[in-house]
């Protein structure tokens, strides 16, 4: 395969290919997810929620995200790589934040990162951009700052946070990041902001209006089911599957019906 790029990215909303995303946090299912010709993989720092049991994506660690990144890196062979830099570990400066944006390109091998984010951010964007590590944005629900918003519901539904979400797209177009996230916000936002910026616009739960679309894989695959919001199209059932699965290995085991003759040496 031929690796996509950044740049692969913005040819594709030039020529109105949509791009698709989803999530992987580990060699196994990124392994799948490339070659099933997802475009870009997202290590999102929902692997705090997915795959560490948290309720927030606040408590995961930049070790713990190179460690789930690094992972994913050595699956990958066509898929961009993308790697949330963590809450804490961008926010206070600039400086500190590319020697988080640093250690998770040098340590994972991944190829870009992702902030949360607009104005509030924009020194620590260009900090970053400078060292030549591509940034991909991330505004409406930004789920690190759930205890400000205090819900996980829709954002900038009101004009002055739309105002607000409109301008940080624009800044984060020009001060140069490849892409930018839109989660959870009206569709006709989300289609309106795609209008106006010439980097490509991933939604989620932001409409069809947008340059491509992501999801958490474990959710799309039905392993996770607790969770269904309006956004969320479930392509598989592997919670009820995996369930009669590994039911049925306990009572083969308990019924000695597993090993078989043909199932040992
Ligand atoms: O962490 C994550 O999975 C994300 C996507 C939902 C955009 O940031
Ligand atoms: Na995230």
């Amino acid at each position: 395969y031929k690796r996509i790029t950044t740049k692969t990215l913005i040819e594709m909303k030039e020529n109105g290919e949509k791009i698709s995303m989803l999530t992987a946090y580990d060699y196994t299912m990124a392994k799948i997810v490339d070659a099933a010709g997802v475009d870009v993989i997202l290590v999102g720092d929902s692997a705090s929620n997915v795959m560490a049991g948290h309720e927030t994506t606040l408590p995961i660690t930049l070790d713990q995200m190179i460690y789930h990144a690094a992972s994913v890196v050595r699956a990958a062979e066509r898929a961009l790589v993308v790697v949330d830099l963590p809450f804490g570990t961008y926010q206070s400066d600039p400086k500190e934040a590319l020697r988080s944006a640093i250690r998770i390109m040098k340590e994972s091998g991944g190829h870009a990162v992702k902030l949360e984010g607009g104005s509030e951010i924009k020194e620590s964007i260009k900090r970053i951009l400078h060292a030549g590590i591509p940034v991909m944005g991330h505004l409406g629900l930004t789920p690190q700052s759930i205890y400000k918003f205090g819900t996980y519901t829709v954002r900038a539904k009101e004009d002055a946070e739309a105002e607000k979400l409109i301008e940080d797209a624009k800044m984060l177009e020009k001060v140069g990041c490849f892409s930018v996230v839109l989660e959870k916000i009206p569709a006709k936002l989300a289609k309106r902001v795609a209008e106006s910026i010439s980097i490509p616009v991933i939604g989620i739960g932001a409409g069809n209006g947008v340059d491509g679309q992501v999801l958490v894989v474990h959710d799309m695959i039905g392993m996770t089911h607790e969770f269904h919001p309006r956004f969320l199209r479930r392509y598989m059932n592997l919670y009820e599957d995996m369930s009669n699965a590994i039911g049925q290995y306990v009572d083969d085991v308990k019924s000695q019906d597993f090993p078989n003759d043909n199932e040992q040496y």
